[in-house]
């Protein structure tokens, strides 16, 4: 960040304070508060975190009003449509698109990183067979703090590369056999000769009963949404993860508490939610109900897959992810969809709207993903533990950027206090 000198000058109870303000490469100035309360003794007030940068990074750019978003300067149209995952993994991880020879190696090690620990399959048979596939998730990921000491030591640059690339290359065998075990089949292996998106859905789909041939066009689309989920700057699940890294605890453990996070419908689960409230739309002659309970103070009814808290013009992945579902719908010979009809009529006519149109609301990332994603013969309970595998790079990059700060340091927040002021206690007879 650029000290340009600048300050801002807050004047309290006949005082003058000026902050230090810093520009970044784009986007907004920040005002430094870090010394406000020591110099004022006030803190400032934000719940939700709407106006607070919680940090400095180097990985991903949102500019809200542009509906643009960039890993490391490049747009994610660019990359859906002439990167892949991996590679995408590598530029969050390291800063730079790899060489040929780089993307080589590092597709090397996390293919070779993919299978889950014997002892772990076990885990599975705790959960009750109808339990949705995030809180297996939760579970496992979190069990995986119990079985990797060798890479826990979070000061050694070599452990922290080491525990990135097991967490990327399990994740998706996790969620694979999250699926598998709900619906009581076996679990499939993951292949060394697979790419990834392939091994995913080979480890979702196949059965012992007979061969897999992996659809190269489910593939390509399951990559892409992989891809349109990598990484979003400081959302919540990651901005959870960054807190609970900061006091140094297992990495394993981490992503985990990134996993519960995401799955929140006002977050990853919005994804499920969204696809959900379509089926229950049903029809295209529903819409203006649904589109008046998204308006009525008294509903606790959204529009899922709807709205964003930095995104007030469109969400870039949702007009990519539109495009996909169009063309992987298409390609599968679905000729009409009546859901993807429902979630097209529904935009149209939200978009129309004042309401939406006023309080800057459209379709996010999560609007069109599930229609895909049900296409490809997903369960809805299995929408999230996609979006967490495929967020799991952009947690552990965020990770691995915050540990490396020497600016680091525990994350504690404090707060506008409104109960009691010191009262005695009440023996219980005199109450
Ligand atoms: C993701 O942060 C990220 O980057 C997240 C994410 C990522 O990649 O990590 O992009 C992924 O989480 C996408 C968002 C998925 N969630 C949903 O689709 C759930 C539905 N959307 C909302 O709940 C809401 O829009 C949020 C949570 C996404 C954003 O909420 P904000 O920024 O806190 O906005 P808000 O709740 O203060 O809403 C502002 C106004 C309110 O009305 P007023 O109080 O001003 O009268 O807009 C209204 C809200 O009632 N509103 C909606 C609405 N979303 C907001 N009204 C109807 N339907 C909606 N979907």
């Amino acid at each position: 960040m650029t000290d340009n000198k600048k300050t801002a000058t807050l004047n309290l109870n006949g005082e003058s304070y000026e902050l230090p303000i810093f520009s970044p490469t784009t986007g907004p100035d920040v005002v430094d508060i870090r010394n406000l309360y020591a110099q004022a003794g006030v803190f400032t007030y934000d719940p939700g975190f709407t106006s607070t940068a919680s940090c400095d990074s180097t990985i991903t750019f949102i500019d809200g009003n542009k509906g643009e978003l960039l890993h490391r300067g490049y747009p994610i149209d660019q990359l859906a449509g002439k990167s892949h995952y991996l590679e995408v993994c590598y530029l969050l991880l390291y800063g730079e698109l790899p060489s040929a020879d780089q993307l080589e190696d590092f597709e090397t090690r996390v293919t070779r990183h993919t299978m889950l620990h014997e002892q772990m399959h076990n885990l599975f048979r705790g959960f009750r067979r109808d339990a949705p596939p995030m809180a297996i998730m939760v579970g496992v990921v979190g069990a995986l703090s119990a079985f990797y000491h060798d890479s826990t030591d979070i000061t050694d640059p070599w452990q922290r590369e080491v525990a990135s690339i097991r967490l990327i290359a399990k994740m998706p065998t996790i969620a694979a056999m999250a699926f598998k075990y709900t619906i009581g089949q076996p679990f499939v292996s993951p292949r060394n000769d697979l790419d990834y998106a392939s091994n995913f859905l080979r480890m979702c789909f196949a059965v012992p009963a007979e061969d897999y041939e992996v659809n190269p066009i489910l593939a390509r689309a399951m990559d892409r949404i992989f891809t349109l989920h990598a990484d979003h700057e400081q959302n919540a699940s990651t901005s959870t993860v960054r807190l609970a890294s900061s006091s140094g605890a297992n990495p394993f453990a981490c992503i985990a508490a990134g996993i519960a996070c995401l799955w929140g419908p006002a977050h990853g689960g919005a994804n499920q939610a969204c696809l959900e409230m379509l089926n229950e739309i049903g029809t295209v002659d529903r819409i203006p109900e649904f589109i008046a309970r998204a308006k009525d103070k008294e509903d606790p009814f959204r529009l899922m897959g709807f709205g964003h808290r930095v995104y007030k013009n469109f969400d870039p992945r949702a007009k990519v992810m539109k495009q996909s579902a169009d063309e992987v719908l298409e390609l599968l010979g679905v000729d009409h969809n009546p859901i993807l009809q429902v979630a097209k009529e529904l935009e149209r006519q939200a978009l129309a709207d004042p309401y939406f149109a006023e309080k800057k609301l459209f379709p996010n990332v999560d609007f069109y993903s599930g229609i895909i994603l049900e296409a490809m013969g997903f369960p809805t309970s299995m929408f999230t533990a996609i979006f967490a595998t495929a967020r799991t790079v952009g947690w552990i990059s965020q990770w691995k950027e915050m540990i490396a700060d020497p600016q680091n340091k525990i994350g504690r927040p404090r707060q506008l206090y409104l109960g009691e002021t010191t009262r005695d206690y009440v023996d219980i007879e005199n109450r």
